[in-house]
């Protein structure tokens, strides 16, 4: 496991709020797709802040059960904060690598979000992530895919100059940037059956539209590690205006912005 790249500063929890708001509502429909629903047990394989483990937990609601493992113990601290706010009693944490925490295999479902495109080793995890469930349970993982990286239409002169600083050329090290279109062959490689697809892309523009700032966030909190690939300097970027500087330009051209497409997808264990 490499390094999280986005790191844990004030600035990356104003990103994660961003993010659930724009993503959050995709990520349920793609679940509701897959069947997870009402009184199921769920295991969430690396839950960061626990914006998963807590949609699931609505979902399968008080007769359910969640599960939520991630090895950085610390932003584990966040997810159970939040979960106690929110008041859901039946989400748990724990902290490690869930090969070795998660003993139970009767899961009725195994979900992650983001977690594929961060890892060595893709198939060995869902491959594991599967052995925790019952015959006939439920994998599904939801991941990014920056083939269009984050576009506007028609294209503006801030959004063009953005897409050169944030997007890093393909085959680097870091992040596998393009998991989305990797999950049917990493399913098989897993010994899976092929899985359902469902895509969905966020996309929209205006004044209420969280999109321009969410990617202002996520440049701050990549650019450590983009400034080792690239080279783009901090004071070529002016992170402090860049989101207004988006919203903007985009208004002025009635643009709208299309964010990385989101590949869900599905399958139940067969044996
Ligand atoms: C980008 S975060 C995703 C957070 C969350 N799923 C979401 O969608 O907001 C990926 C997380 O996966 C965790 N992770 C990766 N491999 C893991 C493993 N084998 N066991 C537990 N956690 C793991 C990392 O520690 C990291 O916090």
């Amino acid at each position: 496991m490499e390094p999280y790249i986005l790191g844990h500063s004030e600035h990356e929890t104003r990103r994660l709020i961003l993010q659930h708001q724009i993503y959050g509502p995709i990520t349920r429909r793609f679940f509701e797709a897959a069947g997870i629903g009402r009184g199921m047990k769920v295991l969430d394989v690396g839950s960061g802040a626990g914006d998963v483990a807590l949609l699931v937990a609505d979902l399968v609601g008080p007769a359910g059960r969640v599960v939520g493992v991630d090895m950085n113990a610390g932003i584990l601290d966040t997810a159970r904060e939040r979960a106690a706010v929110a008041g859901w009693r039946n989400v748990e944490f724990h902290a490690g690598d869930f090969t070795t925490v998660v003993t139970e295999r009767d899961f009725d479902a195994v979900v992650g979000r983001w977690v594929l495109m961060h890892v060595p080793d893709p198939v060995t995890l869902v491959r594991n992530a599967a052995a925790r469930l019952r015959v006939g349970g439920i994998v599904a993982f939801h991941e990014n895919d920056f083939t269009y990286p984050p576009t506007t239409f028609p294209p503006t002169p801030v959004d063009t100059e953005l897409a050169r600083w944030l997007v890093p050329p393909p085959g680097g090290r870091g992040p596998e940037m393009r998991m989305g279109t990797k999950l049917y062959a990493t399913f098989l490689d897993a010994g899976l059956p092929g899985p359902q697809f469902r895509l969905e892309a966020p996309a929209g523009g205006g004044p209420d539209w969280p999109g321009f700032e969410y990617v202002a966030e996520t440049a701050r909190s990549l650019l450590p590690m983009i400034e080792k690939i690239t080279g783009v300097k901090p004071t070529e970027v002016d992170l402090d205006t860049l989101g207004a500087r988006l919203r903007e330009d985009a208004a002025k051209h009635r643009a709208i912005q299309m964010l990385p497409l989101m590949f869900g997808a599905w399958t139940r264990k067969t044996g």
